[in-house]
């Protein structure tokens, strides 16, 4: 089977901040709140997906005890944390790393976050400007990756400095759990090369992202080494192409020019991430070329940092533009969409059929095969088609 033919790794998202109906508007928000989080978790893991990142930040719940916590309420789901080198000490990330991997019985795959935001990062302690903060995460790995396989570590470096580290207890994976990692810039290419498993993108164009690919496909080669690769994208699907751009224009239809504005300046303030930038300039801060490569829609990013675009459209639409990225050597996709338990049902509902997706596991017979009012699936409950009166 060619690359392109497996069917794809299909995570969801935690919006461990908060979540909503409308962009950049308070009606029907959803504040952040540990139990909508589990519902979340546990609807993803029966509905067929195979994780969910956990997003990292000032104004999100923790990740790690987080997804401790998601852990214990979920069975198969893994859970895709984020380290952020300096925020912690690398034998301090190791022990966590191996306990949440404990506890989870082996559900747990990495983020190495660097960061972009001079503001979160100066609130971190960290002050290294931004090509230097990959060298310093560099050093960072050569402990923690030493911790986690073999027990041991010892660096006299310029940034890190360890002596005889130990890690007394292994994760259950075997060296250590999958490291994935997103970072655009050419210093973030570099370092990733040596260490990670999966590369991510946000949701470029099919072209752009082509480039990435080959970019970080050549900086491994030339470390000996080889990489994989995701993309994180949100997904607006509906039956036909017409109901999900409709979907789209009322994500947005709460969000004033005022709020884009003040988004945009944050980010062009705050901001000294490549990848931040790329998401910009695909619609420059304007509402009326959303549309930014067929059926990629740039509209989250007016207001939303980080993943700013969706795909839009009917599930066969959509699944004609995953296939253009999976042609280009995507094998993993990190969905989401708002708000993201009703969307996580649709895009399982939707869309997973047309990817060859198994949908909701667990699926237990539900008739003896009578037709229900509402289908085979039996979601009709104990209500019979009526017959002739
Ligand atoms: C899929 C994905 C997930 C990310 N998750 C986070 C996150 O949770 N928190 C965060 O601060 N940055 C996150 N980032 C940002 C990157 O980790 C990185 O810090 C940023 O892009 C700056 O690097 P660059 O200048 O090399 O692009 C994410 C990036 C990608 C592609």
């Amino acid at each position: 089977m060619a690359a392109a033919d497996k069917p794809l790794d299909f995570l969801w998202f935690i919006p461990s901040s908060g979540d909503g109906a409308y962009l950049g508007s308070d009606e029907l928000a959803r504040p952040a709140d540990p139990g909508y989080f589990r519902e979340i978790a546990r609807a993803v893991d029966r509905l067929g997906y195979s994780g969910v990142l956990i997003p990292t930040g000032v104004a999100c719940e923790e990740s790690f005890i987080l997804a401790a916590d998601l852990a214990a309420h979920t069975e198969q789901l893994k859970f895709l944390v984020a380290i952020r080198p300096g925020v912690a000490s690398p034998a301090y990330y190791a022990r966590l790393t191996s306990t949440l991997d404990r506890v989870s019985n082996g559900r747990l795959l990495l983020n190495i976050v660097v960061g972009g935001s001079a503001q979160e990062l100066a609130g971190d302690g960290i002050f290294l400007p931004h090509d230097e903060r990959y060298a310093h995460a560099d050093e960072f790995f050569q402990v923690f990756n030493g911790l986690i396989e073999n027990g041991k570590a010892h660096l006299d470096g310029k940034y890190i400095q360890a002596h005889n580290a130990e890690l007394g207890l292994p994760p259950v994976q075997s060296p250590r759990p999958p490291i994935y990692f997103g970072g655009s810039s050419d210093a973030a290419i570099d370092f990733s090369a040596g260490i990670i498993d999966k590369y991510l993108t946000w949701g470029e164009p099919p072209a752009q992202v082509a480039e990435k690919v080959e970019k970080v496909k050549r900086a491994a080669a030339a470390k000996g080494r080889q990489v994989s690769f995701g993309i994180r994208l949100h997904f607006i699907v509906r039956e036909t192409d017409e109901e999900a751009w409709a979907a789209a224009d009322r994500l947005i239809s709460r969000l004033s020019d005022e709020t884009i504005a003040a988004a945009q300046e944050v980010f062009a303030k705050n901001s000294d991430s490549v990848g931040q930038a790329r998401m910009v300039a695909l619609h420059q801060g304007r509402r009326d070329k959303l549309e930014v490569s067929p059926n990629l829609w740039a509209g989250i990013g007016l207001v939303r940092s980080g993943a700013g675009t969706a795909l839009v459209g009917s599930p066969k639409t959509i699944a004609a533009r995953l296939r253009e990225y999976q042609e280009i050597g995507i094998d993993t996709v990190i969905a989401s969409g708002y708000p993201h338990l009703e969307e996580a049902y649709r895009v399982s509902e939707l869309l997973f059929p047309e990817i060859g997706l198994a949908g909701p596991r667990n699926q237990i017979r539900s008739s003896f095969g009578k037709r229900q009012v509402f289908g085979g699936g039996g979601h009709g409950g104990n209500v019979r088609v009526a017959s002739g009166s």
